[in-house]
């Protein structure tokens, strides 16, 4: 698929809870090709430090008027610099990069946590313009990390909800609920973006139960172009680039998480 470069314009910043913001862009172009897990590298500043671009994962597309959401959580300078762009400000993108998501599914199934659940956001949209609507499975480590529950409210069939502290849902991990999820339907295919572990665990439920798994790996990426290998892992038989193979694999393709 074709990357472009394009200036955007920034046309809202929402605070989604204390450390998370989706930010809103005037990006036709992007728009217009972008698919559920891709992402676009965002410069952040026109100054060289800290870094000029980092990857962020589309959350949401709004292809009639050309507006591409991401969802960031502040984690470092950078971020705090996007945090702090205004309303027509003008922030240049690259994209959309990466392998996205399978969209074969009939019943689908998303486990997510954390910010894993931005890309999910834009596969349930995209499910939904088909007329299949996924049922989420999501975890947090408490009720005020699963603010996504707002924003899925609309998207998803059954909602699933696990906070470690059990201030939300069921106490535990997602996989405390997995179990009941997996024997709820008969799902056709998992899809799974969150932390590593969190991952490899359900992706090993989801194989052994059967069904087709897709995850969404994050790792630290330097050029998000598939030149520099800051993004390298492990994969069955070979290395693999999670910029420019993935960020979405098949489960059994990877084997270090
Ligand atoms: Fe440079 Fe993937 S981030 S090769």
């Amino acid at each position: 698929m074709t990357k472009h470069m394009e200036d955007a314009k920034v046309v809202g910043q929402r605070v989604l809870n204390a450390t998370t913001r989706q930010i809103d862009l005037i990006a036709p172009v992007i728009a217009a090709d972008a698919v559920p897990g891709q992402f676009v590298n965002v410069q952040v500043t026109k100054h060289s430090a800290p870094l000029l671009r980092r990857p962020l994962g589309v959350a949401a597309v709004d292809r009639e008027n050309g507006v591409l959401s991401l969802i960031y959580r502040i984690l470092g300078e950078a971020t705090q610099l996007l945090a702090e762009a205004c309303s027509g400000d003008v922030l240049s993108l690259v994209g959309p990069l990466g392998r996205g998501f399978d969209l074969q599914a009939k019943q689908p199934l998303f486990v997510g946590g954390g910010t894993g659940l931005a890309p999910l956001l834009y596969l349930a949209d995209a499910f939904r313009a088909r007329g299949i609507v996924p049922d989420v499975l999501m975890g947090g480590r408490t009720a005020t990390e699963l603010f996504w529950k707002d924003l899925y409210e609309e998207k998803a069939g059954l909602l699933g909800l696990t906070t470690d502290d059990g201030s939300l849902g069921t106490q535990g991990t997602v996989l405390a609920l997995l179990p009941d999820m997996l024997s709820a339907k008969a799902y056709d295919c998992v899809y799974v973006c969150g932390p590593a572990p969190m991952m490899k665990a359900v992706s090993a439920a989801a194989l052994a139960a059967g069904l087709p798994c897709q995850v969404s790996l994050e790792k630290y990426m330097g050029c998000g172009l598939g030149a520099c290998l800051s993004c390298s892992c492990q994969g069955v038989g070979k290395r693999l680039k999670v910029c420019k193979d993935g960020p979405v694999f098949w489960a059994q393709e990877v084997a270090e998480w």
